[in-house]
């Protein structure tokens, strides 16, 4: 890739999460004071500003998305996880209970998690966008741009050790990168903020291709030993 394009990738990222003015800084979606604390802030409180983030986004209107959902999904699990994944948006049955990868896709994430001897409730499950997109379609530029503060927050007060970001939206946006999932998978990365990013396939992709499962079951593996090692 050439310097220009390194370059345009990384305005490109900025704007997608929001970041449109360098000198002037101005966040719709952060205060200086809530960043701090969320930034330092201590397993009995991550609880706490996570209620308190769901409240703030509320019953959100902030892109099109609203119209078609039926529930926001924020996400779920330890709050003190070490252990992160995000997806890519809600499907059919994550639109109806409001919970994240609760559909077939989602039963093969529970299935990977627990194949490497750990549970969905030790881990936490996001996705970069919190509405569905009808007929699950990709995201759009701009509903990543409006959404994805919310999920940096997140991360933000977890502080996971790794991220896995579940196929190529996730990855893109976390790594700041136009990259393809199949180039970057399987191995850890350094990502935007300074995020540790573990990319690997979305498990709806592994369901259109089993053969790709075994490779997701080892990427598994791997996360496991990098748990491990600290
Ligand atoms: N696919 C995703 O990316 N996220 C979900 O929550 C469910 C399916």
């Amino acid at each position: 890739m050439s310097e220009f394009e390194k370059i345009k990738n990384l305005l490109l990222w900025y704007e997608r999460a929001g970041i449109n003015t360098f000198f002037n800084v101005s966040c719709p979606h952060i205060d200086a004071e809530k960043e701090k604390e969320e930034v330092n802030a201590q397993p009995a409180d991550k609880a706490r500003l996570l209620e308190e983030l769901r409240q703030e986004i509320g019953d959100c209107k902030r892109c099109r998305l609203h119209k078609t959902r039926t529930n926001l999904v924020f996400g779920e699990g330890n709050p003190d996880a070490r252990l992160m994944f995000v997806g890519e948006a809600p499907g059919e049955e994550e639109d109806r209970q409001g919970r994240p990868f609760v559909g077939l896709a989602g039963q093969l994430l529970t299935r990977l998690i627990e194949s490497v001897g750990l549970t969905r409730e030790e881990v936490y499950i996001a996705n970069v966008l919190k509405c569905r997109p009808p007929g699950n379609r990709n995201p759009l530029e701009d509903e990543i741009k409006a959404c994805s503060p919310f999920l940096f927050r997140q991360i933000e007060i977890i502080q996971p050790r790794i991220i896995c970001a579940l196929g190529s939206f996730a990855a893109k946006l976390l790594l700041g990168q136009n990259i393809a999932i199949s180039k970057v998978r399987g191995r850890l990365l350094k990502g935007i903020n300074g995020y540790n990013v573990f990319p690997t396939y979305h498990p709806a992709y592994l369901l259109r291709n089993p053969r790709q499962k075994k490779t997701a079951v080892e990427d598994f593996k791997r996360i496991k030993e990098l748990l491990e090692k600290g």
